[in-house]
């Protein structure tokens, strides 16, 4: 049994300790806006926020984040409405889209140790999330506009599974 609060809602799971959390988040809680691309953490698609650090959750035994806060894409503003999302939107990041709520997550989680990233730390910390779409320019664009729009934050609200 592992116990965890995600988007601000406590849950427990009966599976195996060495389960992936994407596995449960997709799975068991109904939580699909995080992707499986490969695997084994070499590409970023999975990325969630473990204790508000960005984690490839593809490699992320469950029973690891017993007690802990998780964050996915769905949580990380009630309104979808956080200055990256509205920066994607405006900027209409996404292509096929499968990559990006792992770059969002992301860029997300670095922008609290990045408060004003310059376009080397965008590329260093975004680096390992890979997009087969090529969308890298729009994303460092869209971070670089977030940023000069408003502070970011995390609100982790309560958000329910999809049926
Ligand atoms: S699916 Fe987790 S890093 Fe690729
Ligand atoms: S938008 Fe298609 S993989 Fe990134």
């Amino acid at each position: 049994m592992t116990s965890f609060t995600i988007n601000g809602r406590r849950v427990t799971t009966a599976v195996e300790d060495d389960t992936p959390l994407l596995w449960v988040i997709r799975d068991d809680i109904g939580l699909t806006g995080t992707k499986f691309g490969c695997g084994i953490g070499m590409c970023g698609a999975c990325t969630v926020h473990v204790g508000g650090r960005a984690t490839r959750s593809c490699i992320t035994p469950v029973a690891a984040v017993e007690g802990a806060e998780v964050t996915t894409i769905e949580g990380l503003d009630p309104a979808s409405n956080h200055p990256l999302q509205q920066a994607w939107r405006e900027l209409q990041v996404p292509q096929c889209g499968y990559c990006q709520s792992g770059q969002i997550m992301q860029a997300a989680a670095m922008l609290k140790d990045f408060p004003a990233p310059s376009d080397a730390e965008i590329d260093a910390v975004m680096t390992g999330n890979l997009c087969r779409c090529m969308t890298y320019v729009r994303i460092r664009a869209a971070i670089k506009q977030a940023v000069g729009k408003s502070a970011v934050s995390e609100t982790n609200a309560a958000v329910e599974p999809k049926a």
